[in-house]
């Protein structure tokens, strides 16, 4: 169980994560000019829209960033912050799917996001916790042995540094492994607050708090539309993993959640190094160190939102962990959401089915880090009209390759299972009475179905547990205190508010009488 420690600034779960005891110095008090048709807005203040949000200021253009909530709230605010020259979708995989020019293509987008993380710390002066670390990724069978051989070529092919070591910092023992030179980590949060300054000092508007509901079109601009607010602009980026509304992106992409252990270890064994094995789901280690105390960073156990017990998932975590570590104690653990391609490689560029000069970006898999800067650049160059050479290998619209990416297929049965099954799904008839504090449950009451969630102080808050997106059933996260969609990855949290889209619209609050409390 981890322990609770004052959190400065906020991301979308209850648990904790070690990036949140950073002091926000970001300017939000800017007001926007009534009449202002922006150049821009970019919706979304994770890496994406920050990165995309500076490049263009810089560019001389006008932006407006707006933030459903604030400054690297979602997946940014919670990734493990790994910075890799490989990536999930391996370079083998990449050039079946999409030849070896597609590989390549990718492998220069992967290096690119990492160049310009490291050149914004540069340009920027951010102090951000950047280290170079050696990568290294083991086998620990003849199977994975074979699939890492696989990983070895296929990066040689795109010309990334790669050699087979028999020397890992790891307590497991392996059959063959792999080492990867020159490859990094940070602080995601100091690194996203640091650019969110730099954009407001080069006259960038940053709106938190707001929610960008919808977009309409307005002679030749867009509007975006908050509430009361209308905020006029040449083009919108939509910077929020799957973009709002029911669109194809919702069926190309799987959400699903990762889970992040901050480990005390009694003895100064911490590895100088990132690591990951090739179990599935996958686990990795790192060191960071937060506020002078070394922390073993443990990941892994991913699963699909909404689809598993993610208290289960930390249990077999805290545990796969402490069987091969000597573990002091669990400072800190948290979860997050990432978003897996159907064919491998994100969607980056305009929209097809939205009106001209919307564009999205979304699919990183497990390594927004890289692909988010990448999309900022690629995002940034298109709204300026100019040639991005990942526009049509990573463009929205392209046509999924014929071969190859079974799994990613089936993450697609499984998000149209849930369409029809989860609507019938719920038989189970309980009491609210025995919830027991600070949990939820989805209970069937008077033929009702109601998200239920009874907080710490006895009080009962009910939902329709309808996804607003498109109306799959949510789950409880007992977690992050969350109700989590299993369709496409929609979490709102406890009174229905919006944590995690695609939803734009909270869950419908349910009143019931005194009776039915009892
Ligand atoms: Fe699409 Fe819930 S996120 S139905």
């Amino acid at each position: 169980m981890a322990t609770k420690k004052e959190s400065i600034t906020t991301r979308d779960g209850a648990q904790q994560s070690p990036w949140q005891s950073v002091l926000p110095t970001v300017n939000t008090n800017a007001t926007m000019g009534q009449k202002t048709v922006y150049d821009a807005i970019v919706i979304g203040g994770g890496i994406t829209g920050l990165t995309a949000a500076i490049l263009l200021q810089i560019s001389g253009r006008n932006i407006l960033l707006a933030e459903a909530h604030t400054i690297g709230f979602g997946t940014t605010g919670g990734t493990s912050a790994h910075i890799n020259t490989f990536a999930d979708t391996t370079y083998k995989e990449a050039e079946s799917a999409f030849g070896k020019e597609g590989a390549q293509l990718f492998a220069d987008a992967i290096n690119e996001g990492f160049e310009l993380i490291r050149s914004n710390i540069k340009n920027y002066r951010i102090e951000c916790d950047y280290e170079t670390k050696t990568g290294f990724l083991y086998a620990e069978d003849e199977k994975q042995a074979d699939q890492l051989d696989d990983i070895f070529s296929g990066a040689k092919a795109v010309g990334v540094s790669v050699n087979y070591t028999t020397k890992v910092p790891t307590p497991l023992s392996f059959e063959a492994a792999l080492e990867f030179e020159g490859q990094a980590q940070f602080h995601p949060i100091k690194y996203a607050l640091a650019l969110a300054k730099a954009f407001t000092d080069a006259g960038g508007i940053i709106l938190e708090h707001t929610n960008i509901e919808r977009v309409e079109k307005e002679d030749e601009n867009h509007v975006g539309i908050s509430g009361d607010l209308k905020i006029k602009a040449k083009k919108v980026i939509y910077a929020t993993h799957i973009p709002p509304g029911i669109n194809s992106y919702s069926l190309r992409c799987a959400p699903y959640r990762s889970y992040v252990l901050g480990v005390k270890l009694r003895t100064d064994t911490y590895p100088d190094a990132l690591i990951y094995d090739m179990q599935e789901p996958y686990h990795y280690f790192r060191t960071h160190e937060i506020d002078g105390e070394k922390l073993l960073i443990a990941g892994g156990n991913d699963h699909k939102t909404g689809h598993d017990d993610p208290e289960k998932a930390f249990a077999d975590l805290e545990k796969y962990v402490r069987k091969n570590y000597n573990v002091s104690s669990i400072k800190y653990q948290w979860s997050s959401q990432y978003y897996v391609p159907v064919d491998g490689f994100p969607y980056i560029g305009e929209m097809p089915e939205a009106s001209e000069g919307i564009y999205c970006a979304t699919g990183y898999n497990g390594n927004g880090m890289m692909l988010g800067s990448i999309a900022g650049k690629i995002l940034s160059d298109l709204v300026q009209g100019e040639a991005s050479k990942y526009e049509k290998v990573f463009s929205p619209s392209r046509l999924k390759p014929a071969a190859g990416f079974k799994a990613f297929v089936q993450e697609n049965a499984d998000v149209a299972y849930h369409f029809v099954a989860d609507r019938f799904g719920i038989h189970e008839t309980d009491s609210l009475k025995r919830m027991q504090p600070g949990t939820g449950k989805l209970l069937e009451i008077d033929g009702k179905k109601i998200a239920a969630y009874r907080d710490d102080q006895g009080e009962i808050f009910a939902l329709n547990p309808v996804c607003t997106h498109a109306g799959c059933i949510v789950n409880w996260n007992g977690e992050e205190k969350s109700w989590d969609c299993p369709c496409h990855g929609a979490r709102y949290d406890v009174h229905g508010q919006v944590l995690t889209g695609p939803a734009t619209f909270s869950l419908a609050k349910i009143d019931f009488n005194d009776k039915q409390k009892e």
